[in-house]
Formats: structure tokens, C-alpha cells, sequence
């Protein structure tokens, strides 16, 4: 796997080797990798004849500095993670690479998508998000972005920006790996202590139930039974919403047809977990 650290070298790499006519697959990340991201990796590497992960965990992204600071960095496991899956191609930019000197901020008007759900609890991620995703695009240009079903929120709002700058890009979203007990994975995962990762499981097990007693009507009650289970079990919840599955709106009264999608945010210990689980 050849490592680039520098934009330039990675651009001038990839602008020779697209004379070729290659298709390139891109797999963003901030690095801890696990298996969720690995299989995006697969995913790309089906599908492209190159494939080219980044790692570099982006500040503007994080609302809250502590958040930022405890994120987990493990770049040599990472590697060796990558060299593993077969992986060719590591951007490993620092912070100047990616917000050089005289780098000017854009808005990306968001609109709705950015007051609800993680946008609500986290001003200004999603804008941080925009920003590296679109710098990161300017510099990697690929043909298909890869990204997690499990940020489901960022899906959409990556595929706004994708509108917004009028980027040709495909975009695949990738569905959610699990532990064995169904716990998402998560870079955050690691940070977890040994009871609270099996506490853990009671979000993806509230949204699973959601789903299995979802009816047409008033909505607001089954979530009002979620959200007391999630406090049950010890955790403080941000957030527990059933929305519409393609445009994201929070959905109060179900009409028994719109595909829906239930998510969730809450605090199990320090670590802030999501997760999220499709209707239809
Ligand atoms: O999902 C993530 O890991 C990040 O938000 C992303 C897309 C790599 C941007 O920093």
C-alpha cells in the first residue's frame, strides 16, 4: 500500500495514473478502523480498480474539544488493517494538508437537515463534516465515495453537499456491521468499558423494538417507551426519532406506508453512541 502525506504528491500520483483511465474508490475515515470500515474497503475494491482510504480526524468536525482529544488513534493498527485488506492507496494528511494557509470556510446551506437530530445536539458538525469531506474530494476526486449507513444522517447531508458543489460523484451507502450481539461498530466502541459495551446493546435492541411495534398513528408514545427503556438501562439520551427514511423529517403521525428509519443518540458512560434502523 503506498502512503501519501503530502496533497500534492497524492494529486500528481492520481492524475498520472488517471490518464490510464482507472476507477478510483474512496473510503473516508478518522482512523481506528474496524471492521465496518474494512468492508467499505472490500466494497471499493469490488468495484474499482483502485481504492484509496483516508485517515485524519478532522477538528472542525467536533463540537466539543474533550470529544475531539479522547478520539482513539490508532494509525499502525490501521496500517496494518489496510495492508491486510488489500487496500492500495493511504492519504495520511496532517491538519496544513487539509486547511492550508488561506483555506476560506464556505457555508453549505443544509438547511432542515442540519436543525434535526445530530445537527441539534451537534452545532456546526455537520458543516465541519461538509467542509472535509468537499477538500478531501477536491484532492482524491474519485469515482464512487463510500460511507456507513451507520451515520445516517451524514449520508444525507454528504449527498446535499454532493448537490451543493455539483460534484459528479457516486455516492454507495454501505450498511452497518455488528458485533455478534448487534452493537454498531464504532471507532468510539474501544472506549467503552466492559460493562457499559454490553450495556451498549440495549440501543440497537430499543430501536429493534421500535420497529417491531411501529403502527400506523401517533408515534410519539412507542418513542416515549424508548427513550424510558435506553434511561433504564443507565443511559442519557439525546434523542430517540422515527423519520421519514428518505428526506429525514421526524415523523409524528405515521401513515402506514412511508418507509421509515428509527435513530438514536445517548450517552452510555462518557461515550455518545448512534445508531440507526430502517422501517418499511
Ligand atoms: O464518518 C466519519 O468518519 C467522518 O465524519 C468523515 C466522513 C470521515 C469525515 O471526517
Amino acid at each position: 500500500m503506498r502512503i501519501f502525506r503530502k496533497s500534492d504528491d497524492l494529486m500528481e500520483f492520481l492524475r498520472l495514473n488517471h490518464v490510464d483511465g482507472l476507477k478510483l474508490g474512496f473510503v473516508p475515515t478518522m482512523g481506528a478502523l474496524h471492521a465496518g470500515h474494512i468492508s467499505l474497503v472490500s466494497r471499493s475494491m469490488e468495484q474499482n480498480e483502485l481504492t484509496i482510504c483516508s485517515i485524519f480526524v478532522n477538528p472542525t468536525q467536533f463540537n466539543n474539544p474533550e470529544d475531539l482529544a479522547k478520539y482513539p488513534v490508532t494509525i499502525e493498527k490501521d496500517i496494518d488493517m489496510l495492508e491486510a485488506s488489500g487496500c492500495q492507496l493511504l492519504f495520511l494528511p496532517d491538519p496544513s494538508q487539509i486547511y492550508p494557509a488561506g483555506y476560506q470556510a464556505r457555508h453549505y446551506d443544509l438547511g432542515y437537515l442540519e436543525t434535526i437530530l445530530e445537527g441539534k445536539y451537534r452545532p456546526g458538525h455537520f458543516q465541519g463534516v461538509c467542509q472535509v469531506v468537499d477538500r478531501l474530494l477536491s484532492i482524491v476526486n474519485p469515482d464512487i465515495l463510500y460511507l456507513g449507513r451507520k451515520d445516517y444522517q451524514q449520508c444525507m447531508v454528504i449527498a446535499r453537499m454532493l448537490t451543493l458543489t455539483g460534484r459528479n460523484i457516486t455516492l454507495d451507502f454501505v450498511e452497518t456491521m455488528r458485533e455478534p450481539n448487534g452493537l454498531a461498530m464504532s471507532s468510539r466502541n474501544v472506549r467503552l468499558n466492559e460493562s457499559d459495551r454490553v450495556r451498549a446493546i440495549q440501543i440497537y435492541r430499543s430501536l429493534q423494538w421500535l420497529k417491531k411495534n411501529v403502527k400506523p398513528g401517533n408515534l410519539s408514545p412507542l418513542k416515549a417507551e424508548a427513550v424510558q427503556q435506553l434511561t433504564d438501562h443507565g443511559f442519557e439520551v439525546d434523542y430517540v426519532e422515527i423519520a421519514s427514511a428518505e428526506s429525514l423529517s421526524i415523523t409524528e403521525v405515521w401513515d402506514g406506508r412511508e418507509p421509515l428509519v428509527a435513530l438514536a443518540a445517548a450517552f452510555c458512560g462518557p461515550v455518545r453512541l448512534i445508531d440507526n434502523v430502517t422501517i418499511s
